[in-house]
């Protein structure tokens, strides 16, 4: 028996070990806070537990759910994307739900043939999912890289049009976990222009777009009218409904629509039709992500003033609920990740993301007012080495 050596070989995913070093705290009566996972802590939105209960209620036989998602969910879909965007998606050839975004990001590789040697590409610091997709299957991966200079954004003027043409699928994901980064527009245009030319796909991480501090919501690849794009939505963070798995694949590109279905029909990810009741009130109602942006922005506000006082320098934070920030005195994570821990916050020494992460850390602010408190508090105290 031969094993992938990816899985022999790979480190366990980065939260595992975040989560170990916690426990090895606790286990000695440390009192740390943990905020390393973006997974909200507070209600889901109640619309969704109520839809999903009826749902329930109302099957008294369960039976398998349709690989592409119930036609109402993708309507819901449809319809939101609508109001929100202004722009017309056909929910029955250009939406396919998903189980959240993660699973729907591992299994996109599957839809195209690597056999020439083309590359999967991402952010040098990015969410792990895209890189390990790429080394379970062995897809030779280009890492693009990431530093203030280029506001955390891959530059797409550093590449050869040699390096383009070994591009099959370009991972862009606004606002970008770990940094925050926002690709604007002209971002936008740009990479699908070259998408165009060169033929290759971008596949557009959106998990956080709902979830802004801007008066403008950040640019989504839903406005954009284009058969070199996929899209991911999410329901998890903007409707906390990580525990659900609820998402979307969305595409103008029907052809690609129709063969990513096609793909996942034998992967057995067709969302149980009570959870998509659950999603449909969701995707219905868009004043709960609002006011949940509203609740993280008073939050990032008082953290962010809580760390600036400390010398740090926090990074965009204009959406999503990550801080991103360094020191200008420290270059290496680790020192400033230990002195957290001393004051009893543990984050995510940003390497743990990337090389190009050194010197930086993540906090997680999907968390309530009073563990707010308490961390600006802790902050508050925090000697740094
Ligand atoms: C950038 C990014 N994409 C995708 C996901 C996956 O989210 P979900 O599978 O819950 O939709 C996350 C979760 O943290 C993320 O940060």
């Amino acid at each position: 028996m031969k094993i992938n050596p990816y899985l022999i070989h790979s480190k366990p995913y980065f939260i595992a070990a975040l989560f170990a070093r916690r426990d090895a705290l606790q286990a000695e009566g440390r009192d740390v806070i943990s905020l390393v996972m973006g997974d909200p802590i507070e209600p889901t939105y109640p619309g969704v537990q109520q839809a999903t209960l009826k749902a329930l209620e109302a099957t008294p036989v369960s039976q398998y759910p349709k690989t592409e998602g119930s036609l109402a969910y993708r309507q819901a879909i449809a319809d939101w994307a609508q109001r929100n965007y202004g722009v017309t998606l056909d929910p029955k050839s250009e939406i396919v739900s998903a189980n959240g975004s993660k699973e729907a990001i591992f299994h996109l590789s599957f839809l195209f043939d690597w056999s020439q040697g083309q590359e999967i590409w991402i952010p040098s610091m990015a969410y792990p999912v895209y890189e390990g997709a790429a080394h379970i299957q062995g897809i030779p991966l280009r890492k693009l890289p990431l530093s203030e200079a280029t506001g955390f954004l891959p530059d797409l003027d550093a590449i050869t049009p040699e390096q383009w043409q070994r591009c099959q699928l370009f991972w862009l994901n606004s606002p970008h976990n770990p940094t925050t980064a926002i690709a604007g527009r002209g971002y936008f245009e740009k990479l699908l222009g070259l998408a165009e030319h060169y033929g290759f796909v971008v596949c557009s991480d959106e998990c956080y777009n709902e979830l802004y501090y801007s008066p403008e919501p950040p640019v989504s690849a839903l406005e954009f009218d284009s058969q070199q794009l996929i899209v991911l939505r999410s329901l998890s963070k903007r409707s906390h409904m990580t525990g659900y798995r609820m998402g979307a694949i969305i595409s103008r590109n029907r052809e690609l629509i129709r063969l990513i279905t096609k793909m996942r029909a034998p992967m057995g990810v067709g969302t149980p039709d009570f959870i998509q009741a659950g999603g449909i009130a969701a995707w219905n109602d868009d004043a709960h992500p609002k006011a949940f942006a509203a609740l993280y922005k008073a939050r990032r506000d008082r953290l962010v003033s809580a760390l600036e006082a400390k010398g740090f320098r926090v990074f965009g934070a204009e959406a999503g609920f990550y801080l991103w920030f360094s020191h200008p005195d420290y270059s290496q994570s680790d020192p400033l990740y230990e002195a957290f821990i001393d004051t009893g916050l543990l984050l995510a020494p940003g390497h743990c993301f990337g090389e190009d992460g050194e010197g930086y850390l993540r906090m997680v602010y999907c968390i309530t007012d009073a563990v707010t408190d308490e961390v600006v508090k802790r902050i508050g105290q925090l000697q740094l080495p």
